[in-house]
């Protein structure tokens, strides 16, 4: 009778104990925590959508983070210009988006390790007036609002010169019915512009140089240690260079 109460309550606790385990394994299954991308998805070939999907440069390398961080990436389309604000108050976890690394930007969030390069280029119209970059001044220029090309332009050209739209492709509709006489951009996107509208080119003259990299709120140095490593990770085993390759193939 002894033996048997003392069976049984070895039993009891095993299946309390066992019951424990398997809720709280259950609760993590579920509450995979998710990491939250703010990201401004018209700028082929780093996020853009596809099929009612994001895809892209930066959507399949921050994928890759989140599976590595066992995280659930969780992508926010938002203005570019509403990417860093929301970073700093923690609305979005970080920000991927073909976004160059600057010192005024450096004052606000922090930036992850460089994960490509980007260069600032001049789409203007075939046989336009616009030859090369000494030609764009008094020029009236098309940038994507917040962007280094706004700022760049802006600081160079003046103010007064140009225009600020919502996207690329939206700088890319003026210049071709004549509002703006060029658009500034980050290359890539500008030669997938270019490809997919008639009647444009880029200019061999290379504007600015630039680094892309993730931001993160100051204070979240913890999530950037971890996004950075995995980063790192994948930039060392190929897989950020298979990504690139896959989405721009001449390189
Ligand atoms: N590289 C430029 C910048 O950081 C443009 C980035 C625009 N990105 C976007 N997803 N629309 O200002």
């Amino acid at each position: 009778m002894k033996k048997s109460v003392k069976i049984l309550s070895v039993v009891l606790a095993l299946v309390i104990v066992l019951g424990c385990f398997a809720a709280c394994g259950g609760d993590k299954g579920e509450t995979k925590t998710t990491l939250v991308m703010a990201t401004n998805a018209a700028f082929p070939p780093y996020e853009y959508v596809e099929g009612g999907e994001f895809v892209g440069i930066d959507v399949e390398i921050a994928n890759a983070i989140a599976n590595k961080l066992g995280m659930e990436l969780e992508i926010k389309d938002v203005d570019f210009g509403a990417i860093i604000g929301g970073v700093q108050s923690g609305k979005f976890d970080m920000g991927m988006a073909g976004m160059t690394v600057t010192e005024d930007r450096l004052k606000d969030v922090n930036f992850s390790d460089s994960y490509a390069k980007g260069v600032q280029v001049v789409i203007v119209k075939d046989g336009g007036t616009i030859a090369s970059l000494d030609d764009v001044a008094g020029k009236k220029i098309g940038v994507q609002t917040n962007t280094t090309g706004d700022i760049y332009a802006s600081g160079d050209f003046g103010e007064e010169n140009v225009v600020k739209y919502e996207n690329g492709a939206l700088a890319v509709e003026a210049l071709k019915s004549g509002k703006v006489d060029c658009v500034i951009i980050d290359n890539e996107p500008a030669k997938a512009y270019v490809a997919a509208n008639e009647g444009l080119k880029i200019l061999e003259t290379e504007y600015v140089e630039e680094d892309y990299a993730i931001c993160f709120a100051k204070e979240n140095t913890e999530l950037q240690e971890k996004v950075n490593a995995a980063l790192k990770e994948l930039i060392a085993d190929g897989s950020v260079k298979n990504v690139v390759d896959k989405y721009i193939p001449s390189k």
